[in-house]
């Protein structure tokens, strides 16, 4: 196993103890969310009725997919976790699902017209992150659209608490000139970035919000 194996290993038994807990907290989240709603809708306004979207890091719920299924897009939702993906698939039956490392996926070259990475880097040590992103341009189309969303800050961290279970995972902070740096060394034109603060439910970190296009 290598190194970038190891950490997501850890990711992997992290969530698949968490993925309940998870899932009863956050499911229904972006109804309180209206920038990330309104983030999705410009994404998603790029894209033609019927792209397919790789859900990179769905979790339990699918539900950043659900949205973008909602509006006429086709969506697969990968995670580690089989916990998460037992959970997501039989609650979006339109949905596609595959338990796999994001590091590492099975799909083709040029796959999809748009990936979206909401808060799954967080848990992939930076100086392997570029591993994940040039295998999520490797799956997209060229000229295809990759969004990430992260938490801001510089460092990176072993918790050893995931919503109130005792677990090991990885945090992983990002600026936002960073993570923009990071898209772009790895393949991607970056044309949109906003940092927003952190509604009041949430966790106290800024959330940064990062759209490039595959070159
Ligand atoms: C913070 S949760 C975010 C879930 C969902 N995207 C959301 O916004 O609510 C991170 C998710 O990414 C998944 N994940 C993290 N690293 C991954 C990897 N290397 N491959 C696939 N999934 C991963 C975790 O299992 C977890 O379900």
């Amino acid at each position: 196993m290598d190194h970038i194996d190891l950490a997501h290993s850890r990711t992997r038994q992290a969530y698949n103890l968490t993925a309940d807990r998870y899932h009863s907290l956050f499911r229904d989240e972006l109804e309180a969310k209206e920038y990330d709603r309104m983030l999705l809708d410009f994404f998603s306004d790029r894209l033609n009725n019927g792209s397919l979207i790789c859900d990179a890091g769905c979790g339990p719920s699918g539900h950043i997919g659900r949205y973008l299924a909602n509006r006429s897009m086709v969506i697969t939702g990968v995670d580690i976790s089989d916990r998460c993906i037992e959970l997501a698939s039989p609650l979006n039956p339109d949905m596609h699902f595959v338990r796999e490392d994001m590091a590492r996926m099975s799909f083709e070259n040029d796959s999809f017209n748009a990936v979206v990475s909401y808060y799954s880097i967080i848990h992939t040590p930076k100086n392997l992150v570029h591993i994940v992103l040039r295998e999520f341009n490797r799956v997209l189309k060229p000229g295809g659209f990759l969004l990430v969303a992260v938490k801001a800050g510089s460092e990176e961290s072993l918790k050893t608490d995931l919503l109130g279970i005792e677990t090991e995972i990885l945090l992983s902070l990002y600026n936002e000139n960073e993570i923009k740096e990071q898209l772009t060394r790895n393949g991607f034109d970056v044309f949109f970035s906003e940092k927003r603060e952190p509604y009041k439910f949430e966790s106290n970190y800024d959330r940064i919000f990062v759209i490039g296009e595959k070159r």
